[in-house]
């Protein structure tokens, strides 16, 4: 791994704790006004501080994150889709000299591993890693879950280790019974998304259950920015993934930080 790979890879995951606490803000790639996100910019501004890295696409970006924050980036490279389409039908959205000029830490695309199209999206990722390579970007797999598709072990065991397989410098997937097989079989950093909204607790039970069992963290979207008190939430996750804070121990600070912004 060349040292620009390696510098951009410890911008996104923490080299003090092994771990990262990602913002995933890109959801509008296919679902548009998706709830809690319907203005970028009034969602992402307050949460800044607190993400070790923001995953959203360039129009997003360049629109609603300030060029002066020094945020590291995960581009949303994949796309072409919609809800009211086939989603496994995803391309490539974005040039890499685009990415670059973006000053991008890393690019990020789905697999739909299993779906009819599940070579497209893998030979994407494989040809995705040659071009990121030749610039020192890495790049991040996201194991995209279909419908009829089980969020098993087996299943993100399987897709998890084949984006690694093709080149995938990280991956992220869902957490899962068993989830130390995913990590185990998988020879390059696991990151969590959160999923559909949850109750906070859960969620915080989520993100330690994930990181306890060797995730290097997580790219959680909708149970933050979804939360009533999306600040409390992010810095509530960041006590369990950089300090090993229990679910309780992180709820309290999120109650207590949810109590000061109500009387503040
Ligand atoms: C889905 O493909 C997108 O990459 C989302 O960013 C991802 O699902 C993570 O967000 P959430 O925590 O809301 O599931």
């Amino acid at each position: 791994m060349d040292w620009g790979m390696k510098n951009r890879l410890s911008r996104i995951i923490k080299p003090e704790t092994g771990r990262t606490v990602m913002l995933a803000v890109d959801h509008g790639y296919f679902l548009g006004p998706t709830t809690g996100l319907e203005e970028p910019r009034k969602t992402i501004e307050p949460l800044l501080p607190y993400a070790d890295s923001l995953m959203l696409t360039r129009g997003v970006l360049r629109r609603c994150v300030d060029p002066s924050s020094n945020v590291p980036v995960v581009l949303r490279v994949s796309g072409g889709t919609s809800i009211l389409g086939n989603l496994a039908d995803e391309g490539t959205t974005v040039s890499m000299r685009d990415a670059i000029r973006l000053n991008v830490s890393g690019v990020a695309l789905s697999i739909f591993v299993g779906s009819g199209l599940e070579r497209q999206t893998l030979v994407g990722l494989a040809n995705l890693v040659d071009e990121a390579e030749e610039y020192g970007i890495p790049v991040l797999a996201v194991t995209a879950v279909g419908k009829d598709m089980n969020r098993d072990a087996r299943y993100l065991g399987l897709a998890s280790r084949i984006a690694a397989e093709l080149g995938a410098h990280f991956v992220k997937t869902y957490y899962c019974e068993d989830f130390e097989k995913v990590v185990r079989s998988c020879p390059v950093p696991i990151v969590i998304a959160g999923g559909k909204k949850i109750p906070e607790k859960d969620a915080l039970e989520l993100a330690y259950n994930a990181v306890q069992n060797g995730a290097a963290g997580v790219d959680m979207g909708r149970n933050i920015f979804q939360s009533e008190h999306p600040v409390a939430m992010i810095q509530a996750v960041r006590e369990i993934v950089h300090k090993n804070a229990t679910p309780d121990q992180a709820f309290d600070l999120f109650n207590t930080l949810a109590q000061e912004k109500k009387i503040a």
